[in-house]
């Protein structure tokens, strides 16, 4: 697969990792994770409460209040 026809994967900076749908993710325990999004945000900092997948728990929390 190459040219046209490769899936584009998308590394953000200290965010996810963009992965063009639908997409069969196996992590390390062997379970298999599906998804049919158009594009699919896999966790690249495993803060997230949806692990494989981004919930955007990477984002650092800034206080509005003072
Ligand atoms: S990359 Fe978004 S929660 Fe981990």
């Amino acid at each position: 697969m190459t040219g046209q026809n490769a899936r584009r994967v998308t590394v953000v900076p200290n965010g996810p990792v963009l992965v063009e749908g639908p997409v069969e993710l196996v992590t390390e325990d062997g379970v298999t994770h599906t998804s049919d999004r158009f594009v699919v945000a896999v966790c690249a900092c495993r803060r997230s409460k949806r692990y494989p997948f981004c919930d955007t728990s990477h984002r650092k929390r800034v206080r509005t209040d003072g």
